[in-house]
């Protein structure tokens, strides 16, 4: 599939007049980092990432056909709402995402819509809602391009949601599907495209199954640095080009790792990523430390875990100070125990969220 494949160019507006449609869409967490990125919203290097199951965004999204004949300089017309409060500060940002998205969905101009959004994780536990929430978008307008164009298949259909998702935000192109989602071209993974994301393509070994994914809340603050600045510190970064082959071997690496189940190897690959996405805000200029002392804390009592026990619990990050704690699904018992003794003593009030490898998104409802 090329660019020119997400034009929509035959549809007929009037088969919906007006009506609503909600989706319920998926976080996700990345295994192998996507960090640095070109015009337009394209990967660096390739990810892969666990969709989520329980820390999702619903969005409805209604719309009603305008009535007057439009011309081209003719606006997007839209209003949002957060958790049932007009949130007239989110609108800068699908404002563009729909300046972004208008060539490959034409219709947008012809709507009024409104767009009601929830997370079912708190707005304000540092956890990236951008990922379900845009994708919760880029569902709901494919869902009102399949009524104006019946004929799409269910494969263009998660495509393209994934396509325009990209376009919102880079991540959220990985959490229309489940259970672990490739992004961006790589020579080993079939199939696989910078455009959007893919299903990893391969039988996933049992150890996988049911991954669990406990959140512990560092800081449940509003992000130090947002993910369009700190893509941008990629741009003449001094460790670019090596982070990106990185990247690019994990992902050979873990390729494997996901077939033949070795956890160790599993371990190594995931905790390097997390702390190379780390080293590259270190190092770049200007310079962050996202970490808190309770983030190194939780971290060596991990290690120390693992050491005493033998267990294969191990952590990522995303770019902030809150840890992903992930263990296969036989350890559940044990780990709970030990999060819940040593860990969430250094999160914010004692906050965290326990998740597991999820689905991915589902269609709550359409209605005329
Ligand atoms: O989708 P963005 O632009 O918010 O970037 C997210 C980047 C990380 O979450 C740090 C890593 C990833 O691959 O999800």
């Amino acid at each position: 599939m090329t660019e020119t494949d997400f034009i929509l160019s035959n549809f007929d507006v009037a088969k919906a007049s007006c009506g609503s449609v909600t989706w319920k869409t998926p976080s996700n967490i990345a295994l192998v980092k996507y960090w640095g990125k070109q015009e337009p919203q394209l990967p660096e290097n390739t990810s892969i990432s666990f969709t989520l199951n329980n820390c999702c965004t619903i969005t409805t999204l209604e719309y009603k056909l305008k009535s007057e004949v439009q011309n081209s300089e003719s606006e997007f017309n839209f209003e949002v709402f957060f958790e049932g409060k007009k949130k007239d500060d989110f609108k800068p940002k699908i404002q563009k995402f729909f300046q972004r998205i208008a060539q490959y969905v034409p219709f947008l101009k012809d709507f009024d819509f409104v767009i009601k959004s929830e997370n079912s994780f708190p707005h304000s536990s540092g956890i990236a809602s951008s990922a379900s929430g845009m994708s919760a978008l880029a569902l709901c307008l494919m869902s009102l391009e399949k009524k104006l164009n019946p004929t799409i298949t269910n494969k263009y259909f998660n495509e393209k949601a994934s396509f325009l998702a990209r376009l919102g935000s880079g991540s959220a192109c990985r959490s229309i599907e489940g259970e672990l989602i490739v992004w961006g071209k790589h020579p080993e993974i079939e199939a696989s495209s910078d455009l959007y994301g893919v299903k990893f393509p391969y039988k996933v070994h049992k150890n996988f199954n049911n991954y669990q994914d406990t959140i512990l809340l560092v800081d449940e603050g509003v992000k130090q640095v947002s993910s369009t600045v700190g893509h941008n510190l990629m741009y003449n970064h001094p460790f670019a080009k090596q982070r990106f082959k990185q990247a690019n071997n994990h992902i050979s690496k873990i390729k494997e790792v996901l077939q033949n189940g070795d956890l160790k190897e599993f371990i190594a690959i995931v905790e390097s990523e997390a702390l190379s996405l780390h080293a590259m805000m270190m190092t770049s200029s200007p310079y962050f430390i996202l970490m808190k002392p309770n983030t190194l804390k939780i971290i060596h009592k991990i290690w120390e875990f693992r050491e005493a026990t033998g267990s294969s619990i191990c952590f990522t990050l995303d770019a902030g100070a809150n840890v992903h704690v992930l263990f296969p699904e036989h350890e559940k018992e044990k780990a709970n125990k030990f999060i819940v003794n040593e860990l969430i003593q250094f999160c914010q009030e004692k906050h965290y969220i326990c998740d597991s490898v999820g689905k991915g998104a589902f269609q709550l409802t359409m209605d005329n």
